[in-house]
């Protein structure tokens, strides 16, 4: 498809604009440009075409399944964007008197007070704009802990092999050495190497409980203990609230400071660049250092943004990515306590109906229950027939599918990690797992057709490191051949 500036032809234009009425005003000539932006001529239907092929061209959660994994793409109400878009919530100031904004206050309120009894925390703080931004925040709470125990020795953070990438990136970013620690053959943390590892210069674990296997970790209270013994405090990745919410509580299981995703989670679609939110929820002894200011209810019934006494500063602007936070609420309101573990119920159903349906041709390197995802390997396919995980994903594309997340966790050669979704019928799922072994009976009968995959598509298959490191986001004149 040509870009925009491909179609451009010199002269032609749109003009709806009236001529001017008012007087002109000449700028000086240090401010103005020196020559007319190279903008696209183009009339207005073909701008409107050129942009309307482009949306087509983007698949999501409302084009038909999406089953990446660790990511949730999930369908989000559209009420919850509908009471987000209220103009008595948008066409407000942060800096308004506070007496102004009591609404928005008792929002705050009631969030804090929902997702902290959801989490077993104590404070929940909403500046942080994304689930890696709350490690970030969390990981700081746990420095502030150990400076102001003058504990300073601990310099290291522990996580799986198994951990999302993220993890190991906000220890690094936090100044933190990152200790790996190896999955045992259930898929769970190995309890010996966890011991080995854990001392006193450990200033916490990252963990995320169910793992990027999908596996729930029977050994969690152990392993929260081991950490504990040794001094450190324990962080609870909770990007995927969806597999657990309602049945059992971060704070249960002996963490001290997590993050939620409400992008993934509570209604707000994930990915696009955001906005998102990723709050971070302690126990009350790490409370006193959180960011930023929160809503508080007097005795009166009023409400007041209260600053924590430690705090260490600002992570984010004001109150974080508050729309966000409104549809979080919109959607609990709507759950209800009978629905957030009917959600969580649902997600662990869907994921685990896909893979009992799938098991007898996929290997899946980590047999036990799944919750809310599940990882296959198609490394003894790659053996048989040579067809990869990338082929199997590419694929899926002709079929109207959208690829899984491919080749991670890393610790599963080949892998294809799927999470349907609380959100998906019995239908979609079927009709998936049929696309699925219809591609493992084309890779033993014409492999050559999944390597050439996608036959249907705009983009086939980029140089997917090439287009993240080195984006070409800017048109250059004159390159154009
Ligand atoms: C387990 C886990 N942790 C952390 C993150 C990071 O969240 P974000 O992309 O909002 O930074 C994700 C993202 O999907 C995730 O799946």
């Amino acid at each position: 498809m040509d870009l925009i500036f491909e179609k451009s032809i010199p002269g032609k234009k749109l003009s709806l604009l009236p001529e001017c009425d008012v007087p002109e005003v000449s700028f000086s000539p240090d401010v103005t440009r020196s020559e007319q932006p190279k903008l696209p001529q183009v009339s207005e239907t073909e701008i409107s075409r050129h942009y309307t092929q482009l949306a087509r061209q983007a698949y999501g959660v409302n084009d038909g399944f999406y089953p990446l994994g660790s990511c949730t793409m999930k369908y989000n109400p559209k009420i919850n964007e509908t009471v987000a878009a209220d103009q008595r919530l948008t066409d407000i100031h942060p800096l308004q008197p506070v007496s102004s904004l009591q609404g928005w206050l008792e929002i705050y309120h009631l969030a804090e007070t929902y997702l902290s009894e959801i989490t077993g925390m104590d404070a929940v703080n909403f500046q942080p704009a994304a689930g890696a931004h709350g490690e970030y925040t969390g990981l700081q709470l746990i420095k502030a802990y150990h400076t102001a125990n003058n504990d300073t020795k601990r310099d290291k953070i522990i996580v799986p092999d198994s951990s999302h990438g993220t993890n190991p990136a906000s220890g690094a970013m936090c100044g933190y050495k990152v200790v790996s620690v190896p999955s045992n053959e259930e898929g769970g943390l190995d309890l010996e190497k966890l011991a080995e590892a854990a001392s006193d210069d450990t200033a916490g674990l990252m963990l995320t409980n169910p793992n990027t296997l999908g596996i729930f970790d029977k050994d969690i209270l152990k392993i929260t203990q081991i950490i504990h013994e040794a001094g450190g405090l324990c962080y609870y990745d909770g990007a995927n609230l969806n597999a657990i919410m309602g049945i059992v509580r971060p704070g249960d299981m002996g963490f001290d400071v997590m993050h939620m995703n409400l992008h993934k989670t509570f209604s707000t679609p994930h990915g696009g660049g955001g906005p998102g939110s990723g709050p971070v929820a302690c126990k009350e002894f790490l409370a006193k250092f959180l960011p930023g200011r929160h809503a508080e209810k007097s005795e009166t019934g009023s409400y007041d943004f209260v600053s924590y006494p430690n705090s260490l500063g600002s992570v984010g602007m004001f109150y974080g990515n508050a729309l966000v936070v409104v549809k979080a609420l919109a959607y609990l309101l709507t759950l209800g306590r009978e629905g957030v573990p009917y959600t969580a119920r649902n997600a662990v159903l869907n994921a685990n109906y896909m893979k009992a349906k799938l098991e007898d041709i996929y290997s899946i390197p980590y047999a036990k229950n799944c919750m809310h995802e599940f990882v296959i390997s198609a490394e003894g396919l790659k053996r048989e027939t040579g067809v990869t995980a990338m082929d199997i994903a590419k694929s899926l594309i002709d079929y109207k599918i959208h690829p899984p997340t491919v080749y991670f966790p890393l610790i599963v050669h080949e892998a294809l990690m799927l999470e349907p979704t609380e959100t998906e019928t019995k239908e979609t799922l079927d009709r998936a797992v049929s696309v699925l072994r219809k591609i493992y009976e084309e890779a033993k009968k014409d492999p050559e057709k999944l390597h050439g995959a996608p036959h249907d598509a705009a983009i086939k298959r980029p140089d997917e490191v090439n287009a993240a490191r080195h984006p070409v986001v800017r048109y250059e004149f004159g390159k154009e051949e």
